[in-house]
Formats: structure tokens, C-alpha cells, sequence
């Protein structure tokens, strides 16, 4: 069959009209190929999109025909050799935690005095990578640098392997919270001798940063609140905007799932909570699915197999039992995928074969691409 990629699409047609999509789901599904997948189909369709992955995926940028791998800025995608024509354009980057919260120390200080002091803290070295949220973070600020980016008009984003959706909503608003917690309120609280000393009560305030950071660099976590004196309103507004711009109309969130029913739970939850947010799931894709095997079910093919059975048709019967046993594990997959249809909406769920090869090239990513937009959900 020709992949009809004009077909209805499981809500995926978003692609024409969004200008942020976030793609969730936990890790292995699929997620960051769908997310290519997803820039591909839209640089096809005329758009300008940018693909921001978060794993190092070395397998996706050969696909993307990149050898030296992604790098933490975007890079355009050579798609003129493959299998059709595509009228956008296609790019595509890696999440660098650090160097975007790099970049965000240097856009808020007054000075390149205060850059270094805080570049070069040790505290804040290990909260730019180990507080919770971080990536979470600096991969939503990320999407909002390149949504005001006029080179694209479509950012797609594969998120971080967080079990919690709402780490991803959230996470402008922990950096936020961070800096007003009362320790750094109390370091700031100016004394006689200075900076304030110490006293019994924070005791556990430095217990708890020093879990995650490392008692050894507590002592740093004094120098870099100073440093950072005076850049926590500008940290808050931007964090505000982070947020405004995940919640906006024009953002989409995909949940990706595999037809098993551990990622299914996952990817309910993960509508649920998007739900319970007001953002909703705008479409699912249940990636290594087996695919409808022809029309009608496992039950009627396992009655032609007995039909040909009695005519002494070994051979027919033979594939029609074949046949029955392809659709008994298409019909058990659609059990399973069931509650994320209910929690997405019946038209808003797309299969995914499971391909026979693996996906090296973009040709693998545009046969993923013409399965995706040739879904017929009438199931
Ligand atoms: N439908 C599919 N058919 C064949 N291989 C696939 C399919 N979907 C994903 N893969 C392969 O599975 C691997 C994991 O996919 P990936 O997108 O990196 O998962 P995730 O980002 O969710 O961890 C990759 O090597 C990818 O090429
Ligand atoms: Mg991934």
C-alpha cells in the first residue's frame, strides 16, 4: 500500500499549526526518534523546524547523517537525498545543560565580573548539573531561546527520561523557588560582620543542599549566593516566561508509548497529569506496534482457517492460522493501548510498526515518517 500522507492523523496535523512540540513519554519507546520524525514530516510539509534531543543518541544523528555527532547548537540536516521532496527545512541539536545555564548566568549579570565569579563557583558548577529539574530546566529554556529564533518556526522537543511529566512543567518554577529558599535568604541577610553567620536553625537547610550537592562544596554555596545577588529577578521573569510559553496554544504535547502495559500506564499518567495541568495530550503514538493484519478479526481468519482445514486446503489454512494469530496480537496490543486512547481521545492515537530494520538513515526515518502520516485510526 502507498502511504498516504495526506491521511488523517491522529492529531499529529499539529505539525502544520503548533509552534512548540514536546514530545513525553518514558525511556526506550521511541521517543527521540518520533521526535525527528516529527521535525522531518514538518520540514516536508514547508515548515522550518529544529529538533532538540536530550540523550547523545548516536544512532539518530547518523540518521540524521551527522558523524560527528549532535552538537549543542542547531545544524542543519542535508535532506536533499532522500526519498521525496521536502519544501521547509530541517535542523536539529543536542540539550547542553551546562552551557545553557551558562548562558543564562551570562544574559542575567551586570557584569563580566559577576559571570566569572559564578562560572567559575564550585557550587554552582554542581547545582548546574545535579539540582533537580536542572535538565528539565535548561531544556524548556532551551525551547524557548529557539522558539524566539527567527531561523525556525517549529521547535520539537524530546524530553528528558523523567518519570514525572510535571518535572518538565515545573522545572522553571524549581530554580525560582531555589533562590528563595530561607537559606538563601538568610545568607543574604546583611550583619554587622558581614555575611551572617551561620547559626543552629539553618542546620538542617544545609543538610538537605548538601545531600544533593556535596557537603564538601557547602562551603562555596556562601560565595555563589552573593555572586548571585541581584540576578534572581531576572531568573524569575525568564522562568515565568518559560513556563507561559509550555502552556500556550500554540504548544503540543505527544506522548509516546511502546503497546506494553508498563509505558501505557506511563504515558495515562502522563496525560493525566497534562490534563490535570489544562495543557491536555494533543496526540499518542504507540511506537513497535503490530500492525491490523487485513480487515476482520482473529476469530473469523481462525474460522477460514478451518474452512480451507476441511477442503484439504493445508497451505490456505495454514496462513489464515497465521493470520488469526497476527491479528490475536494486534487485538491484545489494542486492549492494552486502550486507556491511552480513552485519556487522548479516539482520534487522537497513531500505531507505529515496529520497522524490520533498524533506523540508520533518513530514509528509515522517512518510511517511520509515511507509516506515521498514513495512519487510518479507525480501529
Ligand atoms: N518503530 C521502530 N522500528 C524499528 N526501530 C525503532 C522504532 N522506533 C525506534 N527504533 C529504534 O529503537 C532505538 C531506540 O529509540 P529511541 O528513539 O532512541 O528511544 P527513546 O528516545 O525513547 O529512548 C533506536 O535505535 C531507534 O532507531
Ligand atoms: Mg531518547
Amino acid at each position: 500500500m502507498m502511504p498516504n500522507r495526506d491521511a488523517a492523523d491522529a492529531g499529529l496535523d499539529v505539525i502544520d499549526s503548533s509552534s512548540v512540540i514536546i514530545c513525553c513519554g518514558s525511556g526506550g519507546v521511541g521517543k527521540t526518534t518520533t521526535a525527528a520524525v516529527l521535525g522531518l514530516e514538518a520540514a516536508r510539509r514547508g515548515r522550518r523546524a529544529v529538533v532538540v534531543t536530550i540523550d547523545p543518541a548516536r544512532r539518530l544523528a547518523d540518521a540524521l547523517g551527522l558523524p560527528d555527532g549532535l552538537a549543542s547548537t542547531p545544524q542543519r540536516i542535508d535532506v536533499d537525498h532522500i526519498s521525496g521532496p521536502v519544501s521547509g527545512e530541517l535542523s536539529a541539536m543536542m540539550l547542553d545543560t551546562a552551557a545553557t545555564f551558562d548562558g543564562l548566568v551570562k544574559r542575567h549579570a551586570d557584569n563580566q565580573d559577576q559571570v566569572e565569579r559564578i562560572l567559575n563557583n564550585a557550587f554552582y558548577r554542581n547545582i548546574a548539573g545535579a539540582l533537580s529539574g536542572t535538565q528539565e530546566y535548561m531544556a524548556a529554556e532551551t525551547l524557548h531561546e529557539l522558539h524566539g529564533d527567527d531561523r525556525f518556526d517549529l521547535v520539537v522537543v524530546d524530553t528528558p527520561p523523567s518519570r514525572n511529566a510535571l518535572d518538565f512543567l515545573e522545572a522553571p518554577g524549581v530554580l525560582a523557588r531555589f533562590l528563595d529558599h530561607r537559606l538563601f535568604r538568610l545568607l543574604m541577610l546583611p550583619t554587622r560582620g558581614g555575611l551572617k553567620v551561620i547559626g543552629t536553625a539553618t542546620q538542617p537547610l544545609l543538610k538537605a543542599i548538601g545531600k544533593v550537592v556535596g557537603s564538601e562544596v557547602l562551603a562555596d554555596s556562601v560565595a555563589f549566593f552573593q555572586a548571585f545577588a541581584g540576578m534572581e529577578a531576572g531568573f524569575r521573569e525568564r522562568a515565568d516566561e518559560v513556563v507561559a510559553l509550555i502552556r500556550a496554544p500554540e504548544t503540543s504535547f505527544v506522548v509516546v508509548a511502546s503497546p506494553r502495559h508498563d509505558t501505557i500506564g506511563e504515558a495515562v499518567w502522563f496525560g493525566e497529569q497534562l490534563v490535570e495541568q489544562g495543557v491536555g495530550v494533543t496526540s499518542a503514538i504507540v511506537n513497535r506496534a503490530h500492525p491490523a493484519f487485513g480487515e476482520g478479526s482473529a476469530a473469523e481468519a481462525l474460522v477460514s482457517a478451518d474452512e480451507a482445514r476441511e477442503r484439504a486446503d493445508d497451505v490456505l489454512s495454514a496462513l489464515w492460522a497465521n493470520v488469526a494469530e497476527l491479528r490475536t496480537m494486534h487485538e491484545a496490543e489494542l486492549e492494552v493501548i486502550a486507556p491511552l486512547r480513552e485519556i487522548a481521545g479516539k482520534d487522537r492515537l497513531a500505531l507505529l510498526p515496529l520497522l524490520d530494520r533498524d533506523i540508520h538513515d533518513l530514509d528509515g526515518l522517512w518510511t517511520i515518517a509515511g507509516h506515521l502520516f498514513a495512519q487510518n485510526n479507525d480501529h
